[in-house]
């Protein structure tokens, strides 16, 4: 694990990784590190899987939810500020579907309020925010390398990302159930290593990263293409200043529902990331933010759909999804007129 946990932390440009069972844990874990505990608030989005809050929540804080962005799907930083409050104790930006939040204001939101920045790279490995890795902005990054993700282990695995070495001390003791010699336990911890077959695996992968990342950019840029002109398709839009590692190629439609089942009769399997915000979550309620609380999050869950998104996805079976998906977005306004001319007679 130790020779995965160098060259990942080499990797993100940083100067140590801490390998740990899944995402959720290293967000977990992490958190706990910093010392959010019960009573406490940390900061994120709504839109994004469900593992960001839970983390929050395990460590007996309050998820407290800001609006994304409309047009790059992260935290929007203009809504960040009004959202804190003196119980806040730390600031999860999402790097959602590869691309990496704004974070320069957030930093300097954070920086003046002193609240350190945790950014959930969990769907982001590689990407760059003006030349700069993921994960190596904030305090610390915190990965998933589910099998689905663009470093993938062969099961479940994670890691967290920082420069600071107490920092990453802390997390290596919690995760080794609080030992900081065998069968010495300085706190409480928990089960949370990587499994060594899994740090073997991934030391394997990262070398194909790189590459395997440039196809899905170049894969991405088929489908802006063929995607570009259709009125009824909003394309996924990356800020000059990033690369986006397209973990998840998401494109906006009205009738989303119908548009993923027509596909799905045709053979092309889409998704949806994320159908519900986390918000409107049953397991959420108890936050007491209804509908029209989150607006930006709330008419993406309706309109994502997640496109066929894959290293190996080549060009013909790209304009194979881009032929139907126009015809099966133009499908209503066919049906509409159908009506109309009935109606007429
Ligand atoms: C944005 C985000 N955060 C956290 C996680 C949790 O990672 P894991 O499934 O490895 O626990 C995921 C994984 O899907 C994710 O996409």
């Amino acid at each position: 694990m130790a020779a995965f946990e160098r060259d990942f932390a080499a990797y993100c440009e940083t100067g140590f990784a801490a390998g740990v069972g899944n995402g959720t844990d290293a967000l977990w874990l992490c958190l706990l590190a910093l010392g959010v505990g019960p009573g406490d608030e940390v900061i994120t989005v709504p839109s994004t899987f469900i593992a960001t809050a839970e983390a929050i929540s395990f460590c007996g804080a309050q998820p407290v939810f800001v609006d994304i962005d409309e047009r790059t799907y992260t935290m929007d930083p203009g809504l960040l500020e009004r959202a804190i409050t003196p119980r806040t104790r730390a600031i999860i930006p999402v790097h959602l579907f590869g691309q990496m939040a704004d974070m320069d204001p957030i930093l300097e939101i954070a920086r003046r309020h002193r609240l350190p920045v945790v950014e959930d790279a969990c769907q982001a490995h590689g990407a760059l925010y003006k030349g700069r890795r993921a994960g190596s902005l904030g305090v610390a990054g915190c990965f998933s390398f589910y099998p689905g993700k663009n470093l993938g282990a062969l099961g479940e695995a994670g890691a967290v990302v920082t420069n600071d070495a107490e920092l990453d001390g802390r997390i290596k003791v919690l995760r080794d159930h609080g030992q900081t010699r065998k069968y010495y336990h300085s706190r409480i911890g928990w089960n949370g290593r990587m499994d060594g077959i899994q740090a073997a695996a991934l030391r394997v992968k990262l070398k194909r990263l790189e590459a395997a990342n440039s196809r899905r950019g170049a894969n991405a840029r088929i489908y802006d293409e063929l995607l570009g002109g259709c009125e009824e398709v909003v394309t996924p839009w990356a800020a000059p200043h990033n690369r986006h590692i397209y973990h998840v190629y998401a494109v906006r439609v009205r009738e989303r529902d119908r548009v993923l089942e027509s596909l799905a009769g045709k053979g092309i399997s889409c998704a949806i990331h994320y159908p519900v915000p986390l918000h409107l979550q049953e397991a959420y309620q108890g936050l007491g933010r209804g509908e029209g609380s989150f607006p930006v999050s709330e008419q993406c869950a309706r309109e994502f759909l997640s496109l066929p998104m894959y290293p190996e996805l080549g060009a013909d079976q790209i304009q194979a999804v881009a032929r139907e998906l126009k015809a099966c977005v133009s499908e209503p306004a066919d049906e509409m007129h159908a009506l109309k001319v009935c109606e007429a007679r």
